[in-house]
């Protein structure tokens, strides 16, 4: 039997990757590589949905198809491609959103808080209709899996709903996608305002910890993270949230339970668990940032990389459009 499919996509929207990606998303996509017939890809249709300069978006779609590399896809393992390569994503889209409901649209949060935040009149169609493009991303694929961070959970809820509709209207056609969301690194928050998610649109620079910085910017930031009052090392979410995301974040990058970190910092100050997770940060990243730059020194090859992705993503996403056009009653492609 064929090997259930895996799917998530990542915007090119800085010039790095940061922590709460990682955390959230990347480190799963590579965990998911085992036993899965995995897709990844760089969704630069997404990123055009804000203000965006061309020369950054390519910049970007690049630095961000290194990062997957340079994190531990294989791409003989992993199709990684970009969006826009695959022209099935945006005609799949069209075909979903003639089937979603304006109001159901209008009430997904990311839409509410970026429309907010560039103001509803200048905010575009394409934000308005990003969660649909979304969905055909996903699938496309048949994907039975979705890596995603706690941001992500609406879109996915939205994505069923819209395969079941078509399901329920032209003839099962669609997997319908489970998000998978990791318990304890779904929410990774800034640094200096640690009750909000970290974020590449609203963190500040002293807040986010860049993939692909250099090891003493990184230490800075951690050591000045915005700590609790009081000085025990304590999981209280609600009391002590920049601990308690300092602990989340230990946990994860050291595979040790939080209940653990907790008695070995028990009765040392905030500066020693503070310089622990600094380490912890610097040896993760460090790996990572160094292979990203190899790769990237090599433009050529990252581009046969993608292309091959984009021809193996092609190919599954023709058939699957072909099944759509067809169920939908469009005539046959002359
Ligand atoms: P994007 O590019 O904003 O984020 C990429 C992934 O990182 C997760 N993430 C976080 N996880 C934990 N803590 C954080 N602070 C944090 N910040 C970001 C996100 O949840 C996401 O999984 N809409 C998607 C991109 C997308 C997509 C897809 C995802 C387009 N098509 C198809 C899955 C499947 C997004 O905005 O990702």
């Amino acid at each position: 039997m064929a090997s259930p499919r895996v799917l998530s996509g990542i915007q090119p929207t800085a010039d790095s990757f940061h922590l709460g990606n990682y955390l959230g998303a990347v480190r799963q996509y590579v965990a998911l590589q085992e036993g899965y017939d995995a897709f990844y890809c760089v969704v630069d249709l997404h990123a055009i949905t804000v203000d965006y300069q061309p020369e950054a978006l390519r910049r970007r779609s690049r630095i961000a198809a290194a990062q997957l590399f340079a994190a531990g896809l294989d791409p003989e393992r992993s199709t990684v491609f970009v969006q826009s390569h695959v022209r099935e994503h945006t005609e799949l889209a069209w075909v979903l959103m003639c089937l979603t409901g304006m109001g159901e649209a209008g009430r997904m949060t990311q839409f509410k808080d970026k429309s907010a935040k560039y103001g509803e009149s200048s905010a575009g169609v394409g934000l308005f209709t990003y969660p649909i493009l979304q969905a055909a991303d996903i699938l496309l694929y048949g994907a039975n899996k979705v890596p995603v961070g706690a941001d992500q959970k609406q879109h996915l809820e939205l994505t069923r709903d819209l395969a079941q509709r078509f399901n329920h209207r032209f003839g099962e056609t669609f997997t319908l996608p489970e998000p998978y969301i990791v318990k304890g690194v779904e929410k990774i928050t800034d640094l200096q305002e640690p009750t909000a998610k970290m974020s590449k649109s609203s963190s500040s620079p002293a807040g986010i910890l860049d993939l692909l910085e250099q090891p003493g910017p990184l230490r800075k930031k951690v050591m000045r993270a915005v700590t609790d009052t009081g000085t025990e090392i304590a999981f209280d979410e609600e009391n002590k949230p920049g601990i308690a995301n300092l602990l989340r974040i230990l946990s994860a990058l050291t595979a040790t339970p939080i209940p653990d970190l907790e008695t070995r910092y028990a009765g040392q100050g905030y500066g020693t668990f503070k310089k622990d997770v600094a380490e912890a940060v610097v040896e993760t990243f460090a790996p990572i940032r160094e292979r990203t730059e190899k790769l990237l020194a090599d433009e050529d090859e990252l581009d046969r990389l993608l292309a091959a992705g984009a021809t193996r993503a092609r190919a599954v996403a023709a058939e699957t459009m072909e099944k759509v056009r067809d169920r939908a009653g469009f005539l046959p492609t002359p």
